[in-house]
């Protein structure tokens, strides 16, 4: 461990950088971070960081995808990518057609 290396979950002792790689591997909800880095299954108390990771990292690959912040904003996008929406029935692609 580096002398900036960041314990974020101190139950587990997972460093902030592993749980930055784990959302960059995919893991875009908090049950997804905690199989597979640990993170988040002891107290509990370093889930609102966790949580913080998973919004900035789904913001840097929206970024990175080209679409304009101000579009992210619309209800349309909104909790685009995190868990229970896409599929759950509550709009999109889920969401049965009105006849
Ligand atoms: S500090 Fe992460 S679960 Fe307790």
């Amino acid at each position: 461990m580096g002398r900036d290396e960041v314990i974020l979950c101190q139950c587990c002792v997972i460093l902030e950088s592993e749980v930055i790689a784990c959302a960059r591997r995919g893991a875009r909800t908090l049950a997804e971070i905690a199989d597979g880095c640990d993170a988040g299954t002891g107290c509990g108390s370093c889930r609102g960081a966790i949580a913080t990771i998973l919004e900035e990292e789904e913001a840097r690959r929206r970024r990175a995808e080209g679409l304009p912040e101000a579009l992210l904003r619309l209800p349309l996008f909104a909790g685009a990518g995190k868990e229970g929406v896409a599929g759950s029935g509550k709009g999109g692609a889920g969401k049965k057609p009105v006849k």
